[in-house]
């Protein structure tokens, strides 16, 4: 459930007009709504709310201030990947013992930084990485909290490029090898192995693949405890699925419901990494119409909007729904939705329906809430867009459109 709807034949988000917001701000601009990005925290959070658990919001779905800070306000921990993400997140005030620190390349200094804020655990990728955290440790006088990434090898049925949890894929510690692993890291003197961790994918639609991970990760988590090894916790990652189109995919209710029985048994706390599920309907992409262009074979509907604001479509074939923001009843044509961009993969939708839009038209790219902005780049020496949150009847920039200037920051030319 999310708060963009039609009234009055406007696209409103909350109580305001998109079109409102345009006039204000100017395009593109992007858009969250903060009464379902709360919803959408909440619908998490009581799925798992039968057991002791914390809910990590994953912040490279979304990581504005403005949303972290209404995660910190809901009481979500967070889920970071780098020195970057633990300063916003602590900057929104999400708690340190709230934080739990992922990814493949850990850095020495990140993980110093994370230490002296002294988050509530890292998870590791790798025996060298343990090795690593233990070093940065033992220098910074600390004992780091730690979990070790499992691979539970399971099959998330998602796009290639965002399944994590496949033996192929370079993510987490073989589960044959987690156990010599697990009792390495026992010996260490500056980690302390608290849980496991697993993370199998992205834009998971069914819940098939989270329950056999889980049950992998149960029997280990079983053959750990039978070696002598506490295990508190158990990070299951993120990767609940949204409705981009017409199919709907489980809730996070129906998952829980499914792994729910499995988990009780472990007597754990459970830790979740929601992004998209939080974020992505809660966002919408505004942009427009610059002109429609016909070349013998198709419509083109070429926007403001490109690419480096939203990168999905190029880099997956991502379907996002276009919507007009205002409608008409002007006939339909079938084109594609592309933008400035000097690439022919610049493209925000392709092949659809519209009501023929004319030059100032404005369009909302939906479900944009994750890995919208934060995808952005600046190519094409692109100022990256405004985002803005609607609250009720009101709404705030939360960051500003950049200038020129921003481009070329730090930039200089080293001849006279
Ligand atoms: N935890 C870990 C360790 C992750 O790697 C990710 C996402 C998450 C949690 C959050 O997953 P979510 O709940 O959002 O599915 N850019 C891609 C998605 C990349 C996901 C990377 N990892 C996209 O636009 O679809």
């Amino acid at each position: 459930m999310h708060h963009f709807e039609y009234r009055q034949g406007e696209l409103t988000c909350e109580g305001v007009t998109l079109r409102d917001i345009a006039a204000q701000v100017g395009t593109p601009y992007y858009l969250y709504s903060r009464a379902t990005l709360e919803h959408h925290y909440q619908v998490v959070d009581t799925a798992f709310g039968t057991i002791p658990h914390l809910t990590a919001y994953s912040v490279k779905a979304n990581s504005n201030l403005a949303v972290l800070g209404l995660m910190a306000q809901q009481g979500a921990g967070a889920d970071i990947v780098s020195g970057g993400e633990l300063f916003r997140a602590l900057k929104a005030g999400i708690p340190a013992d709230r934080i739990v620190f992922s990814g493949v390349g850990k850095q020495d200094q990140e993980i110093a930084e994370a230490l002296a804020a002294d988050i509530l655990m890292f998870h590791v990728e790798s025996r060298a990485e343990l090795l690593l955290i233990n070093r940065v440790a033992e220098r910074e006088g600390k004992v780091a909290r730690i979990t070790l990434r499992v691979n539970p090898n399971v099959d998330p049925k998602t796009h290639r490029y965002i399944a994590t949890g496949l033996k192929e894929s370079k993510f987490g510690i073989a589960m044959d090898e987690a156990i010599d692993a697990f009792v390495e890291a026992s010996t260490l003197p500056h980690v302390r192995v608290v849980g496991v961790d697993q993370h199998i994918g992205s834009q998971i639609t069914e819940a098939g693949p989270f329950l056999e991970a889980v049950e992998r990760v149960a029997e280990l988590i079983t053959r750990l405890r039978a070696k002598g090894l506490t295990i508190d916790y158990l990070d299951i990652g993120g990767g609940i699925g949204i409705p981009y189109d017409d199919h709907v995919p489980p809730s996070p209710a129906m998952i829980a419901d499914s792994v729910l029985p499995v988990l009780k048994s472990l007597n754990i706390t459970l830790i979740l990494e929601p992004g998209r599920v939080i974020a992505g309907n809660a966002g919408v992409f505004v942009t427009q119409v610059l002109r429609v262009k016909e070349t013998g074979e198709k419509h083109f509907v070429v926007v403001d909007g490109a690419m480096n604001d939203l990168m999905r479509p190029s880099l997956y074939d991502a379907f996002h729904r276009v919507l007009p923001v205002v409608e008409g009843n002007q006939p339909e044509i079938l084109a594609d939705v592309v933008g400035p961009v000097c690439e022919s993969g610049d493209f925000l939708a392709k092949g659809r329906k519209l009501p023929t839009p004319a030059e100032g038209d404005l369009l909302a790219v939906m479900s944009a809430g994750a890995y919208g902005f934060t995808m952005a780049s600046n190519y094409n020496s692109r100022p990256r867009v405004a985002e803005v949150i609607v609250d009720g009847d009101t709404f705030h920039v939360v960051r500003q459109r950049e200038g020129y200037d921003d481009l070329i920051r730090g930039e200089s030319i080293p001849w006279p």
